[in-house]
């Protein structure tokens, strides 16, 4: 089976990419970030500080996650709930950055991640693919780009979903993110030293699409 592993900061364009690759070469989509965010969102909604280690890890057990892959698109499902869109908010996305720091969840998830690679070619993007959950990954990609280019991203894409949010607001998330996911003790994002750098500050979609094959096209 091959897997290829897409790390990088949030913002960085990971999940179109990798969501238009995996439609395009026939593989599944799997993106963990939206396991992590699913456990912040069921932590907020219990009314638990999501950087309550302990307090977290006593959800656990009550927590059921499943994904599923409808028409190329993931559904997340929090016991039974589809959450897939519920989790698209900072709000969550701050909290995932929280319980993401938490060995246990971390743990919690990583057979879930590991499972999903033994009977289909995936690609899958997160912040420790390439070097905690998949060391041996077929291709390993560190996808990046600047702070203000990140931003302005996630800001677009908030503009399109309706939401209002300022972004300043957006700017200030993405940095305390990346200070939070490179810093922590658990998994810290990192480049693998087997993996191939491509900073998309500069490109367009269709650019970073193109820069993106080449890669995988050299190792697959
Ligand atoms: O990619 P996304 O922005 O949805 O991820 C939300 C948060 O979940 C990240 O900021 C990161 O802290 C955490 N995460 C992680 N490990 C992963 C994927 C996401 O710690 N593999």
């Amino acid at each position: 089976m091959v897997s290829v592993a897409i790390d990088g900061p949030a913002g960085a364009g990971k999940s179109t990419l990798a969501r238009r690759l995996a439609a395009e070469m026939g593989y599944i989509y799997v993106d963990t970030g939206a396991m992590f965010r699913t456990i912040g969102l069921y932590a907020l909604r219990k009314g638990v500080d999501p950087k309550d280690n302990a307090a977290v890890n006593t959800l656990l057990p009550e927590i059921g996650l499943r994904v599923d892959c409808i028409d190329g698109e993931q559904h997340i499902y929090l016991n039974g709930e589809d959450v897939s869109t519920a989790i698209r908010t900072e709000e969550a996305g701050m909290a995932a950055s929280a319980v993401g720091a938490n060995p246990e969840v971390r743990a919690f998830l990583l057979e879930l991640q590991r499972g999903m690679t033994k009977t289909q070619n995936v690609l899958m993007d997160g912040r420790d693919i390439g070097t905690v959950v998949l060391p041996d990954a077929t291709v390993k990609i560190f996808l990046t780009a600047a702070p203000e280019a990140r931003a302005r991203r996630r800001w677009l894409e908030y503009q399109q979903k309706g939401m209002e949010v300022a972004f300043e607001d957006v700017l200030t998330d993405v940095k305390q993110r990346d200070y939070q996911d490179t810093h922590r003790a658990a998994a810290p994002l990192k480049q693998a030293e087997d993996a191939v750098l491509l900073d998309t500050s500069d490109l367009n979609f269709e650019q970073s699409l193109a820069a993106m094959k080449k890669i995988i096209a050299e190792k697959v």
